[in-house]
């Protein structure tokens, strides 16, 4: 297998999908062949799924809270905690998950590009609640109301067909900007991602683009996977803590 030499003139970018907590129990998106209740992922986590049915979509993530709160981080996970100590602030992580595993296993550099499943916001646009942290698991025909203004509460989650937050975005863009004018060497990793949902799947170009490496890891080929220069087929729980070779 190949190695990732992750040495002192590095800069490391990190893209996670929900590959990397599949051994940890948390289930894929499309390994549920993208379906929930027996409709499409994309219909139930949207802004239209949610004004048609809020009932169904609080179901859909009440069972997602429960199902992520019983779970550990994985190897995949500490690997990626051991890769930040080492690289510090040339080290970034942009997530697609949002089962805070990563933060939970140590990880500090983290931006959650989807949001983050334990929080909650309220639904009305208007209103100047701030997001906070939620656990509950909400019983089965309830929607939770807004204290502040009686609207509807939502996860705090980028639902398909929703923009991801500017300031993340540019979190990952000054990382970038930085790696690439470094002198150093700036590479990028994606792992267990299926390569399918934009902007995160763009990442690779953009990283190629800087004169970036780039490195895939992950279990399936993904639908980018060409646009990767090394790809290594695996689990990220096993591959990854065997990948970096820290010096
Ligand atoms: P997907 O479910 O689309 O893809 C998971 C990928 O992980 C697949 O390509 C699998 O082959 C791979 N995989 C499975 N087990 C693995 C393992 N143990 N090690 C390594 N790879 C493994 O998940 P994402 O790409 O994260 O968006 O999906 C992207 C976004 O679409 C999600 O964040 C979510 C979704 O619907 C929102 O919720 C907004």
């Amino acid at each position: 297998m190949e190695t990732l030499l992750l040495d002192s003139n590095t800069w490391l970018l990190v893209l996670t999908g929900a590959g990397v907590s599949a051994e940890s129990g948390v289930p894929t998106f499309r390994g549920m062949n993208g379906l929930w209740e027996d409709q499409p992922v994309e219909q139930v986590a949207s802004p239209e799924g949610f004004a048609k049915d809020p009932l169904r979509v609080w179901r859909f993530y009440s069972q997602r809270r429960a199902g992520a709160a019983g779970v550990s981080p994985n190897p995949g996970h500490d690997a990626l905690v051991a890769w930040e100590r080492h690289l510090g602030d040339r080290f970034l992580l942009a997530t697609q998950n949002v089962d805070g595993l990563h933060s939970r296993a140590g990880s500090q550099r983290v931006v959650e590009m989807h949001g983050n499943l334990f929080k909650t916001r309220c639904s009305n646009d208007e209103c100047k609640r701030a997001p906070f942290d939620d656990t509950t698991v909400y019983p089965a025909g309830t929607v939770p109301g807004c204290k502040d203004c009686g609207g509807l509460l939502r996860p705090h989650i980028v639902w398909f067909g929703e923009y991801l937050d500017p300031a993340d975005l540019e979190r990952i863009q000054d990382f970038s900007l930085r790696a690439a004018s470094s002198g150093g060497r700036f590479v990028f990793l994606a792992a267990g991602t299926s390569g399918a949902v934009y902007p995160a799947a763009g990442m690779v170009d953009q990283v190629r683009g800087a004169g970036g490496e780039t490195w895939l890891v992950n279990l399936d080929p993904a639908e980018n996977s060409r646009r990767f220069q090394h790809s290594v087929q695996g689990k990220s729980g096993e591959v990854l803590p065997k990948l970096g070779r820290l010096v």
